[in-house]
């Protein structure tokens, strides 16, 4: 039997992937710079590269060492921040680095790839829920960097018969429900865990980015999937490719979302502590609403998201902090 080649398994959403993706018996290798992601997030018995995704020998020896008939690749940058004033490093880490690692495993065979994409790719969306043919019009460079790779895939499949599927993730959050495996950034700059940190006293408050948009609290609204729901996406994916689905994009949220206010107040219920709040001005680029129209994904895929409900996400995301304070470390 082939294996599965995930890379950046040892990140937030690649590692809760090999989990499941081992969970349904599928053989698995994980190829990781380590540079954002966490060496104890993958378990020992899993074979692990330490190494970049544009290093062709190693992708060469990995490939042909565990027969690799497919891919999953989240290795990337994914601060939205950073790639405002680093702009090149997100288009040579994400794009460029992407084109020639699916170069090279084109000439080593491998035609199967899913793809981790964004809801960033949208920008200020016109129409929400957002359906995947609205425009696309990235206000910042790292959905600029997702976004060439998902239209460069179109090419790629006519010319070489790349199958592809690209998940555009809304708000990945939550943890494996036994609290093992987590969300861990450096730096963190994700709502839940910040908040959940500030329970924990190892922030002193949470800050409130904005109580003047267009909302119905004034503050924005995101739609959160639980990172085992997220990742479920992807092991759907994959079987589809292998039933010959046409390669495509699909939304991965729940269709449902809630706004800032409503995720702090949910994490003081479920953590029984009276969570200091700030308000403070908005972060450039925060659009009012993201909420992903997900009939596509529930339809060709079958997606049931099963863990999505704000508790499941903020008390399984509070065992995981709680459990590990200081994270992998
Ligand atoms: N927020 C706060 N206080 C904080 C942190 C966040 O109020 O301390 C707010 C933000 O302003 C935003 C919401 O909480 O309204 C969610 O913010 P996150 O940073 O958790 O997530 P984003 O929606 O900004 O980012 C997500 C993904 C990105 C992706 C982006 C697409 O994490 O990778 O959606 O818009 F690019």
């Amino acid at each position: 039997m082939g294996s599965i080649l995930v890379t950046g398994g040892a990140g937030y959403i690649g590692s809760h992937t090999v989990r499941i993706l081992r969970e349904k018996g599928a053989q698995v290798v994980v190829l990781d710079s380590l540079v954002t992601g966490h060496r104890k997030a993958v378990p020992k018995e899993v074979p692990f590269y330490h190494g970049d995704i544009a290093d062709a020998g190693l992708v060469k020896t990995v490939v042909e060492a565990h027969w690799v008939e497919a891919v999953i690749h989240f290795a990337a940058r994914s601060l939205v921040g950073e790639s405002m004033t680093k702009p090149d490093l997100y288009f040579y880490e994400n794009t460029a680095k992407t084109n020639l690692f699916v170069s090279n495993l084109l000439q080593l065979g491998v035609k199967k790839i899913v793809f981790s994409s964004t809801a960033a790719v949208y920008g200020l969306p016109e129409i929400v829920p957002i359906p995947e043919e609205s425009l696309t019009n990235p206000i910042n460079p790292y959905g600029l960097s997702k976004l060439m790779i998902e239209a460069s895939f179109q090419w790629l499949e006519k010319a070489y018969g790349l199958k592809w599927v690209a998940l555009r993730y809304f708000n990945a959050a939550g943890a494996a429900l036994d609290g093992s495996i987590g969300e861990e950034h450096l730096p963190e700059t994700h709502l839940i865990p910040l908040v959940l940190k500030a329970a924990l006293g190892q922030r002193d408050a949470i800050q409130v980015f904005g109580t003047d948009y267009n909302t119905m609290d004034g503050t924005c609204i995101r739609d959160y999937i639980h990172v085992l729901d997220l990742a479920e996406a992807h092991v759907l994916a994959l079987e589809a490719l292998d039933q010959k689905i046409d390669s495509g994009i699909f939304n991965v949220g729940t269709g449902q979302g809630f706004s800032v206010l409503q995720v702090i107040n949910t994490a003081k219920k479920l953590t029984g502590i009276d969570i200091p709040v700030i308000e403070a001005g908005r972060r450039s680029g925060d659009p009012d609403v993201l909420i992903a129209k997900v009939n596509k994904i529930e339809k060709t895929l079958g997606l049931r998201t099963r863990y999505s409900d704000l508790e499941t996400i903020i008390s399984s995301a509070w065992k995981w902090h709680k459990n590990n304070p200081n994270g992998y470390d």
